[in-house]
C-alpha cells in the first residue's frame, strides 16, 4: 500500500515535470516566433515621442525638458548642457535622471576604489608584519648564538685562570704580581 502511494506520487511528480518543461518550451518558442515575424526596425531617435520607446534604443537620449528624443552624443561621453540639462536627461531608464545616474556611478566607483585600496593596504601590512616577525626571529637567533659564544669565552677564561693558578702554585711560571718574585729571580 505504501509502495503504491510512493509510486503514484512519483508519477505525479514526473507528470508535473513534463507539463512544466512543455510550458517552458512553448513560452521560449513564442518570443522566437514573434521576433522572426517582426524583425527589429531601425528607427532614428528623433522620431520617438515617448521616453520608453526612445530609451529602448541604447544609442538614444531622452530629454524631459522639451520631451524630445535625440542621438546620444557619444563624442562628449556626458551629454553637454546645451543639448539637454543633466537633471532633465534620461538614459537607460526613464525614472533616473542623468545627474543621479552619474552620481550613483561615481559613488559606486568610489566605493570600489576604496575597497581595492583598503585590500591593498591590508595585504601590504600583513606582508610587512610577517617579514618583521621573521626579522625578530633572526634577531633572537643571533642573540642566542652571541650568548652561547660569550658563555664559552667566560668558561675558557675561567679555565685559563685555574690553570695559571695551578702553574703558579707549582712555580711553573714566574708570578709577576708576587711581591717577592723579583727578588727570587735575582
Ligand atoms: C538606434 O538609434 C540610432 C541613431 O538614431 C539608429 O541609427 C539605429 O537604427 C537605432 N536602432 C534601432 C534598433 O532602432
Ligand atoms: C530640446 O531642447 C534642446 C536644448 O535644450 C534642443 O537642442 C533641442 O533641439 C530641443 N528639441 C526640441 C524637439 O525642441
Amino acid at each position: 500500500m505504501d509502495k503504491s502511494r510512493v509510486f503514484v506520487s512519483m508519477l505525479f511528480f514526473l507528470l508535473m515535470c513534463v507539463a512544466f518543461s512543455v510550458s517552458e518550451a512553448t513560452s521560449t518558442t513564442k518570443p522566437a516566433f514573434i521576433t522572426t515575424t517582426h524583425p527589429p526596425v531601425h528607427k532614428p531617435c528623433s522620431i520617438q515621442t515617448s521616453c520608453e520607446t526612445c530609451l529602448a534604443n541604447v544609442s538614444c537620449l531622452w530629454c524631459q525638458a522639451n520631451g524630445s528624443c535625440m542621438d546620444y552624443p557619444v563624442s562628449y561621453v556626458i551629454p553637454p548642457a546645451s543639448m539637454c540639462k543633466l537633471s532633465q536627461a534620461r538614459w537607460g531608464v526613464c525614472w533616473v535622471n542623468f545627474e543621479a545616474l552619474i552620481i550613483a556611478m561615481a559613488v559606486i566607483c568610489g566605493i570600489l576604489l576604496l575597497a581595492i585600496s583598503v585590500c591593498c593596504c591590508c595585504c601590504c601590512c600583513c606582508k610587512r608584519r610577517r617579514s618583521s616577525s621573521f626579522d625578530r626571529e633572526d634577531e633572537q637567533f643571533a642573540r642566542r648564538r652571541e650568548e652561547i659564544r660569550q658563555r664559552a669565552d667566560e668558561r675558557r677564561a675561567e679555565r685559563k685562570v685555574k690553570h695559571d693558578e695551578i702553574r703558579k702554585k707549582y712555580g711553573l711560571i714566574p708570578d709577576s704580581d708576587h711581591p717577592y718574585s723579583k727578588f727570587e729571580n735575582e
